[in-house]
């Protein structure tokens, strides 16, 4: 009787850690923002990591940045299908009165930390919007910054227009 009931419990923690597991993964995995071109098209993006020290600010300036990967096609796709660039696009909605300063830095490394791309890598968002244009095979990094204070929700989207052409 023991031993089946400590099977049971053993068996009962297992399903609560699948159970578990199952719920948390996809949060886990959703904070790796990604655009696959070719699949997604935008994404709303709030900036929530905290980074201190991120290149060219004020020594103590606290900003939230954010990542997101886009992803190219492989280029064993359909290459006639595709138009050769994509537009990335970042667009804030807030009003223009009180329009908070939000900088991306549009890169390809991998290791660099989030919000840490050197001084003069970084483009302001100004008058609301940024983009810029890649090729459909790259697979690029935007990384987001903004003051902590401002807790802005920015649009991230790919203009695919003219991608798919006969
Ligand atoms: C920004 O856009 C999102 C999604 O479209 C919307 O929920 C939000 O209210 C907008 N914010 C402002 C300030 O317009
Ligand atoms: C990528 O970032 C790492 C970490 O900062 C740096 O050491 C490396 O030189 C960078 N690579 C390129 C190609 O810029």
């Amino acid at each position: 009787m023991g031993t089946t009931t400590s099977f049971r419990s053993f068996h009962f923690i297992i399903w609560v850690l699948f159970v578990a597991f199952s719920i948390f993964h996809p949060i886990v995995s959703a904070n790796q923002l990604s655009i696959v071109i070719g699949q997604s098209t935008s994404l709303l993006v709030s900036p929530s990591l905290a980074v201190e020290n991120s290149p060219g600010l004020k020594p103590g300036t606290k900003v939230v940045c954010e990542r997101v990967d886009i992803r190219g096609l492989s280029r064993l796709h359909d290459l006639k299908k595709f138009a050769h660039s994509v537009k990335v696009k970042v667009l804030q909605n807030s009003s223009s009165l009180r329009r908070p300063n939000v900088e991306v830095c549009f890169h390809r490394n991998a290791s660099l930390g989030v919000g840490m791309c050197p001084h003069g890598r970084w483009e302001k968002v100004s008058k609301g919007s940024w983009f810029k244009s890649m090729s459909p095979f790259d697979h690029k990094i935007l990384d987001i910054r903004m003051a902590r204070s401002s807790l802005e929700t920015v649009v991230v989207a790919i203009e695919e227009g003219k991608i798919f052409q006969e």
